[in-house]
């Protein structure tokens, strides 16, 4: 079946049951959030194209070759959100949260879109779930909100991704650091497009993939070698926070992020059978965001988890995490008094909390019977008219076959009583 539109390419989008699993997800990620005191955020999709420009740097892929920019009929340059950061601290501000007391604990969720070259687990629609701490310095807020996607990814059962954790400095010690890198670099033997990256951005060539390039690397001064006194303590706090935690990490000192705002502590969420798209989640500090964009001095520190990768991470681990049933019990009815009867007992039962859904259409029993398989349930009310004279409807187990008959008065205790088991 097909209207002759398609979506765009590149969209990730979700049906069920996958789309069920991905609520599921989300819905025990707030939980994580709820519990550690963040409040969750509905924001603009899509934003200023300066905000990015300014806040994400014009020196990444991101906003150098992937944003949706746009003008609106008002001849103004709007862009859809390639990330949640920038605009969270834009509505952050604009909203006055600092003023109730700081540090400002936040969470959202929703689709980021980039230009990408689509690919599986790269997408130019995708899905984060963005949780920020803003307006603090303590490093108990570096890995309170590590620990966070730690939990949830333990939650969801998750038991290979990779904690890789480096720090990038501040404005401090960064500077003297970049210039002894571009020393080093410009005495390698790069091509072009990598030769211009130097004077750009030269921490990301210490990222590039390719063999060739690597092997040059060995040599290179790190970041981690150069960090001034308060980034060194405070890494180190933050480390043995996370040891004390008892959350396992890989020093990884030539992680590097794609986004220009971030200082100090920097990390990636990786799984390894993912393949070529294994950052499954990233965050880090960003201590001079506010004020690249035209705010207050306001440290800050968060991380953006992508749910399309994790799903995919689900589904290569195996974990037996899935959303909560979408059908238990599934009705049908034989004949138009059956029916009603059975159109207010589904409700009473949703009303109890059970699952339970009903055929549509005047199906005869069998098309019926088969769309009670077809939705997972784990038994079938059938309300037939002979029962109904006695008072009584037939239950009937889907998986072992079993039929008794219940008096209709019983059903949702007895449905209780027995989904419980
Ligand atoms: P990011 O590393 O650019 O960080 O994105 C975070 C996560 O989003 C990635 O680890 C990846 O799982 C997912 N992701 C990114 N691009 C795509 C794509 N094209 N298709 C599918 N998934 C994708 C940020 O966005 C920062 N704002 C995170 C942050 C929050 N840092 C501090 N606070």
């Amino acid at each position: 079946m097909s209207s002759g539109f398609r979506a765009p390419k590149g969209i990730s989008e979700y049906v069920p049951p996958r789309a069920d699993l991905l609520y599921a997800i989300r819905q025990a990620f707030a939980e994580r959030a709820r519990l550690a005191g963040y409040g969750y955020l509905e924001l603009a999709v899509f934003e200023d194209t300066q905000l990015f420009r300014r806040g994400v740097g014009e020196s990444t892929d991101v906003v150098s070759k992937e944003m949706y920019t746009f003008e609106d009929r008002g001849g103004r340059s709007l862009t859809l959100r390639p990330e949640f950061t920038a605009g969270v601290l834009r509505a952050v501000l604009e909203h006055g949260l600092p003023g109730r007391g700081l540090p400002v604990k936040v969470w959202t969720t929703g689709p980021a879109f980039r230009a990408e070259r689509p690919q599986q687990g790269r997408y130019r629609q995708f899905y984060q779930l963005d949780l920020e701490a803003i307006g603090g310095e303590d490093p108990r807020l570096d890995a309170e909100t590590i620990a966070i996607a730690w939990n949830w990814y333990r939650d969801l059962g998750l038991r290979q991704v990779r904690l890789l954790l480096n720090s990038l400095g501040c404005k401090e010690c960064r500077p003297a650091y970049r210039a002894r890198l571009q020393e080093f670099l410009r005495s390698l033997d790069l091509d072009e497009a990598t030769r211009a990256r130097i004077d750009l951005n030269p921490l990301r060539v210490l990222d590039d993939k390719r063999p060739q390039v690597q092997a040059q690397l060995t040599d290179a001064p790190l970041m981690a070698d150069h960090l001034c006194a308060g980034c060194k303590a405070h890494h180190d706090r933050v480390r043995e926070l996370l040891a004390a935690l008892g959350i396992a990490w890989e020093d990884e000192p030539r992680l590097v992020r794609g986004l220009d705002y971030y200082t100090r502590t920097t990390y990636e969420f990786d799984h390894p059978l993912l393949g070529a798209q294994s950052g499954i989640g990233g965050g880090g500090r960003y201590d001079g965001l506010s004020e690249d964009i035209g705010g207050p001095p306001l440290p800050g520190i968060g991380f953006g988890l992508g749910l399309d990768r994790t799903i995919l991470a689900l589904e290569a681990e195996g974990t037996p995490f899935t959303a909560p049933p979408a059908c238990q019990v599934f009705g049908v009815a034989l004949g138009e008094t059956a029916e009603r009867v059975l159109f207010a007992a589904i409700d009473e039962l949703r009303g109890a909390g059970i699952a339970a859904d009903a055929s549509f259409g005047g199906k005869r029993l069998k098309g019926a019977m088969k769309d009670a398989d077809r939705s997972g349930a784990a038994y079938a009310v059938i309300v037939g008219e002979r029962d109904l004279a006695a008072g009584s409807v037939q239950l009937k187990d889907l998986a072992s076959g079993d039929q008794v008959a219940v008096p209709l008065t019983d059903l949702t205790t007895t449905l209780k009583e027995r989904l419980s088991r």
